[in-house]
Parts: structure tokens; sequence; C-alpha cells
């Protein structure tokens, strides 16, 4: 079986530089070298944590945006809103009636919120299942390697769990696929945490220069003092910049924090880096914005592509369950 990497970013909030080097500029760099690959908005997952319609909206345009700045050749490739494609619902309902309660019971994200919480309040259905939801975009296309952030490894596991079980019951009907992390513990937010949306300390991939300067000047650093030596392992600042730089430039930094870098230049240092590296996507970005009706057409065409994958291997499936 040829390679087929598939890979999704919930729609909610702007694109940060989280979503950029954790999951775009990997899915990416793979993409070169697969037969094909499947990169899309994961609207319905949205809804579990957004009530705001112009916020899911808004979202939707900008995390769009931000593939095709970043470099995504639609041609090349499969691009699409998950709600467009009305058969992974279809499918999902079908995944959660072979899927344990139990199984889903043990989900990280449901079980953070579910401690000291016994009756479950604030959490909906949508987040209890979203692992099966997942489960379905992953399953719908038979992707082989799944490019995603840490965090999502369970999910991944939970996805061949589910497969295997439905294989198991309805015979042999989807690959089972794997993970390729990418490590996103690398990109600091601004507090120091992983950035986050939901920590609220990202710094923005698509925003003009001041932007960015304003939030590298908010990184959280220490109070020594200029002259001091410092120490880059620990440092947001520092771990940012890898990001961006090559090798050569890295050891030269690290150079500067043994010799006692002040955190003012160190910051400035970061900004420089990043501005110039995120030069060209921003520009694309302020291009590309002013197109009207451009993200709904790569949309819309991609849906056009991908929708006759997904209503053939509906039918398969539906008549292995015994509906069709
Ligand atoms: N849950 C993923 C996240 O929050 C997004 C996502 C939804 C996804 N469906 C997916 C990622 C399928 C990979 C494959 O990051």
């Amino acid at each position: 079986m040829k390679n087929r990497i598939l890979t999704g970013i919930t729609t909610s909030g702007t694109p940060h530089l989280g979503n950029y080097f954790g999951a775009i500029r990997p899915s990416l760099e793979l993409a070169k070298e697969s037969t094909d690959s499947f990169f899309f908005l994961a609207d319905y997952h949205s809804i579990i944590k957004v009530n705001n319609p112009q916020e899911v909206t808004s979202s939707i345009e900008n995390i769009a945006l931000a593939w095709l700045s970043s470099g995504l050749d639609t041609n090349s490739s499969y691009f699409y809103k998950q709600s467009d494609i009305r058969e992974i619902l279809e499918l999902s309902w079908i995944l959660h009636c072979v899927t344990a309660k139990g199984l889903m019971n043990r989900a990280h994200a449901y079980k953070a919120l579910k401690e000291n919480n016994d009756d479950d309040k604030g959490i909906n259905m949508g987040l209890f299942s979203y692992p099966i939801l997942m489960a379905a975009d992953i399953l719908m296309f038979n992707s082989t390697h799944v490019p995603v952030g840490p965090d999502q490894l369970q999910h991944l596991e939970m996805t061949r769990d589910i497969a295997n079980r439905f294989n198991h019951i309805f015979g042999n009907t989807f690959e089972i696929p794997e993970a390729i992390i990418n490590d996103d513990e690398s990109i600091p937010g601004i507090d120091g945490r992983k950035m986050s949306k939901s920590y609220n300390n990202v710094i923005p991939l698509l925003c003009d220069e001041k932007t960015l300067k304003k939030s590298i000047m908010k990184i959280v650093t220490n109070s020594l003092e200029p002259g001091e030596p410092k120490d880059h392992k620990t440092c947001n600042v520092f771990n940012l910049y890898t990001n961006f730089a090559s090798d050569e430039e890295i050891a030269e930094f690290k150079e500067e924090y043994n010799n006692g870098i002040s955190w003012g230049d160190a910051k400035n240092k970061l900004f420089d880096k990043a501005n110039d590296s995120l030069l060209p996507i921003r520009e694309r970005y302020f291009e590309l914005k002013e197109q009207k009706d451009l993200v709904k057409d790569h949309l819309s065409n991609g849906a056009k592509k991908v929708r006759p994958l997904a209503q053939e291997f509906i039918e398969e499936i539906r008549s292995k369950i015994g509906i069709s």
C-alpha cells in the first residue's frame, strides 16, 4: 500500500506558531515524499468548545489561509473541510457502535475534566466521544500515516483499536494507521507552557510585524541581568529560535547565552529571525486574504475531489454492516 498521510487542525482561534511548526510545516514536508496527502479543517471538532458562529467561521477562513500561505499546493493534495464530507459523520456513528464506552472513559481530555467532577458538569457528548469522530476522519480515507502532536497519540491508538474492532467483526475494511509524532513541546507559548489557544499564550502566525514584535517582547524570561550567563535549555526565547534557525545559528546563539546576552537583545534576535522567516508567508497571506472567495473556491474544489472517495467507501461499509 502506498503512503497516504492525513492530518487536520481544529478550527478554533487564530492560527499560531504552534500550528505552523507543530502541524503545517512538518505535514507539508511529508507531503513531498508521500503519494497522497489529505489536509483538512476539523470544523465539526471546533463546535465541541466554541459556541460562537462568527468565531468558527472566521477560524475556518484563517486556518485555511494559514495552510495556503504556507505553501500548500491544492493540486497535488486533497484540501477540504470536514463538514463538507457528510459521510464522515455517517461513519462516525457506525464507529460509535463498535466502540467500547470504557475506551472513551480513558481518554485524557475527558479524564482531565472529569476529575473531581462526578456529575460530568460542563462536559458535552461531543467532547466525550471526540476520539471517535477523529477516528472517522482518519479511517474514512484509509490513511496510513497521521502526523500529529504528542497530545494526540492516545487518539491515534484509539483509532487503531476501533479500526481493528470493526475489521474483526465485519471483515477486513480499514487500514490500520500509524502516528507520526511532531514534537510540538519545543514550541513554547509566551508563558513557557506549550503554545496553545487553550492557554491563551500564542504568537500568531499571520500578523503584521508590529504584532509579532509585541508578542515576542512579552515572552516570559527570568530576572538575570545582562552579562550574567544564561541557561539556553530552559529558555523560551531560545527554544522558539531553534524552530527558525540553522544549526550554526543555534550554536552561535548558545554561545551568546553563555556570554550573558541581555533579554532585550535575545528577544530582538528572535524577532529578527522570526520576522525574516515569516515574511514570505505573511506577504502571501495579505495577498490571498484580499482575493474574495479564494478560500471558498479551494474548499469547494477540495470537496469535489474528496467526496466521491468517501461516498464510494461508505457504500462498501454500509453493505458490510447490512445496511445498503
Ligand atoms: N484532534 C486534533 C487536534 O486537536 C485535530 C484533528 C481532528 C485531527 N481530526 C484529526 C488530527 C484527524 C489528525 C487526524 O489537534
